[in-house]
């Protein structure tokens, strides 16, 4: 755990200092105009782009309808997994032919895989149509980068060794009005050993509460319907400010400012609690969803995986859940041919898929990645074999998933509207607390209310409804 006095929280002087970049940039004659960000990975990344979006309107840049055609094209990358990676390089080099019809746009790679040891090398030598690259832990100096590549036509990378920072105040750029991501902690200790996470993150560094609740307010104010608390692993927020708020508590404060949803990523099972559990149970506002990554159902595995919960302590939790809050839907993460899993772990995680019935599953292939534990580990798996132990898992989960569907045919929900669908202005498409997409017909202007649905059928991935008359 990161100690307090080792969290560098970037001062109001460095801020002010990069506002000033900005306005520099701004007057540059023959600067970018228009830019574009193209996000990859999970929901932090989703919110840097928003960040970093927020940082380019303030210098004067304003949004290019496609990649194509703008001035500055950012890449913000994961690294997650191999073809996360192989992604997002493979379209930044895709950029390099526009780029010789249209010499000064800028091109731009940050987030997570510049973060690994390395890549910034290997972006200068391989990438010498890359402008601008910077890592997770300096994106508050995109002002000063992107003006000192603008105004001298050089490369520019920037990546801290050491990402402790705590960076609070930029501008966001938010993508929905009424649906919202507040970060809540940076970071992750729990070195899982396939994750390649807490080197591209840096250590667990909680925001103070009271930055927390600001931001909350100011977006319940707006109207904001529905948050989204971020964390990797959100059930030790607070771990590192002794005497602080625990997570339960943060969530009860959250949702006293009136926000009538509050949904919070990632719960890591060994440490959800009893006081969580209970939150769940009791206050409204908590959506009726918990994403609980439970990864294999192998006790050898889990092991293996640094996990630090067994199979039946997960098992335990989950009927706890069960017995406290029975509407409260669970969803999942599992990864297929981890180094040594036999088919006997395998089925372990089928059984543990089945007895939990989740409503949905997030299910990979396990992928080696540089410098994490297991990348060392004997006993890869054969790729044949991994593609037919995953679509076997797949199947199964799909026939859960129906299961759980067909429970909701008849039953009215709450759905957040969160927009129209493309082919009729009349198909509205939202999401229940449980975290369900529900496509019904309606009005455009219930697009951002909660309004109730009735449920009729079920497809394979969707809920589809009816509003009640007089709705
Ligand atoms: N902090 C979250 C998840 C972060 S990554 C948590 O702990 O649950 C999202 C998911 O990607 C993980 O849950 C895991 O299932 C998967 N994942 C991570 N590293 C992986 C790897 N090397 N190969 C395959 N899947 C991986
Ligand atoms: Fe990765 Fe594990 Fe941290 Fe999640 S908890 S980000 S899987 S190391
Ligand atoms: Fe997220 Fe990918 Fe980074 S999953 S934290 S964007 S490596």
């Amino acid at each position: 755990m990161m100690k307090r006095d080792e969290i560098i929280r970037v001062p109001q002087a460095e801020l002010d200092a990069q506002r000033q970049f900005a306005r520099e940039f701004s007057a540059l004659p023959g600067r970018p105009r228009t830019y574009y960000i193209v996000t990859y990975g999970c929901q932090m990344n989703a919110h840097d782009s928003e960040k970093l979006a927020g940082m380019l309107e303030d210098m004067g840049l304003t949004p290019a309808a496609q990649k194509e055609e703008a001035d500055f094209v950012l890449h913000n990358t994961c690294c997650i997994r191999d073809n996360a990676e192989r992604k997002a390089l493979g379209n930044v080099t895709w950029l390099k032919e526009i780029k010789k019809e249209r010499p000064d746009m800028l091109i731009g790679v940050c987030g997570c895989m510049v973060q690994e040891p390395g890549m910034a090398e290997k972006l200068l030598r391989q990438y010498p149509f890359v402008d601008v690259a910077f890592g997770t832990g300096n994106i508050h100096q995109l002002p000063e980068l992107l003006f000192r590549a603008a105004d001298t036509r050089r490369r520019v990378v920037a990546v801290p060794e050491e990402q402790s920072t705590l960076i609070e105040g930029l501008p966001i750029r938010r993508e929905s009005p009424f649906q919202s991501y507040v970060t809540i902690m940076y970071g992750c200790n729990n070195f899982c050993s396939y994750c390649i996470v807490p080197y591209v993150r840096g250590r667990e560094r909680s925001r103070e509460a009271d930055d927390i609740l600001r931001e909350v307010e100011g977006l319940q104010k707006q109207g904001v319907k529905e948050i989204m608390l971020l964390g990797q692993n959100v059930n030790s927020y607070g771990n590192d400010m002794p005497g602080g708020l625990s997570f339960p508590k943060l969530l009860r404060r959250v949702t006293e400012t009136g926000i009538p949803r509050v949904r919070f990523m990632t719960s890591h099972p060994k440490d959800l609690s009893d006081e969580l559990i209970e939150e769940m149970a009791a206050n409204p506002a908590l959506c009726r969803h918990l994403h609980l990554p439970v990864q294999s159902g192998s006790n050898s595995i889990l092991n293996a995986m640094n996990r630090r919960y067994t199979r039946e302590s997960y098992l335990e939790k989950v009927e706890k859940i069960r017995k406290a809050a029975p509407d409260v839907g669970l969803t999942t993460d599992i990864i297929v041919a981890f180094p040594g899993e036999t088919d006997r772990d395998f089925e372990d995680t089928m059984d543990l898929v089945k007895t939990v019935g989740y409503d949905s599953a997030f299910t990979f292939i396990y992928s080696p990645r540089v410098g994490t534990r297991a990348a060392e580990m004997p006993g890869r798996v054969d790729p044949a074999l991994a593609t037919e132990r995953i679509e076997r898992l797949i199947a199964l989960q799909e026939e859960m998933t129906q299961m759980r569907f067909a429970e909701m045919i008849g039953r009215t929900e709450q759905v957040l509207v969160t927009g129209q669908s493309k082919r009729s202005e009349k198909q509205l498409t939202g999401k229940t607390s449980r975290n369900i997409s529900v496509n019904f017909e309606g009005s455009a202007q219930m697009v951002g209310q909660i309004v109730p649905v009735r449920i009729a059928a079920a497809s394979k991935t969707t809920l589809k409804g009816e509003t009640e008359k007089g709705a």
